[in-house]
């Protein structure tokens, strides 16, 4: 297992436009490896290529703790309904806000052998979905908070 550093707000590697993967090199298989136990030992839901450093269109992805997602050159063909809820991001340690997505996304990407797959998602699937492509394109989901930005400390219950 190896884990790779992540990138916070300010990197400028987080603003840039991830490039297409062609081919799944042995170095590629090692990235997304390291990708998965990152965001696991993170706690994360959903991690992307750049936020390690790397500017591919790679996302790794899983909302049960169970389901490993690797999509790679993934593209949102359809979209549907609205959901608005807490957000939060690896490379935005420790905060929170509200953001506003779609209910229901549809994907097209490629899978680890570079074959065509397609997923459909809701909730928090479908907002992972949008959060980790936004990433691929140098955008993050504090362009979108609804509200103030939060510290996820101040959320949390304080026992007496
Ligand atoms: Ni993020």
């Amino acid at each position: 297992m190896a884990l790779r550093q992540i990138r916070v707000q300010g990197d400028p590697v987080l603003e840039k436009v991830c490039k297409e993967v062609t081919e799944v090199t042995p170095r590629i298989k090692e990235l997304i490896d390291d990708m998965l136990d990152t965001m696991y030992e993170a706690n994360g839901v959903g991690l992307a290529a750049n936020q390690v450093g790397i500017l591919k269109r790679i996302v790794v992805i899983d909302v049960t703790g169970e389901d490993p997602m690797v999509l790679i050159n993934p593209r949102i063909i359809e979209s549907n309904g609205e959901q608005t809820g807490n957000e939060g991001c690896l490379s935005v340690p420790g905060k929170t806000g509200v953001v506003t997505r779609p209910n229901y996304v549809k994907i097209v990407y490629k899978d680890i052998e570079m074959q065509d797959q397609e997923l459909a998602g809701t909730e928090l699937l479908a907002r992972a979905i949008c959060h980790e492509l936004e990433h691929l394109d140098g955008h993050m989901y504090t362009e979108k908070v609804e509200g103030d930005l939060m510290n996820v400390a101040d959320l949390e219950p304080v026992e007496e």
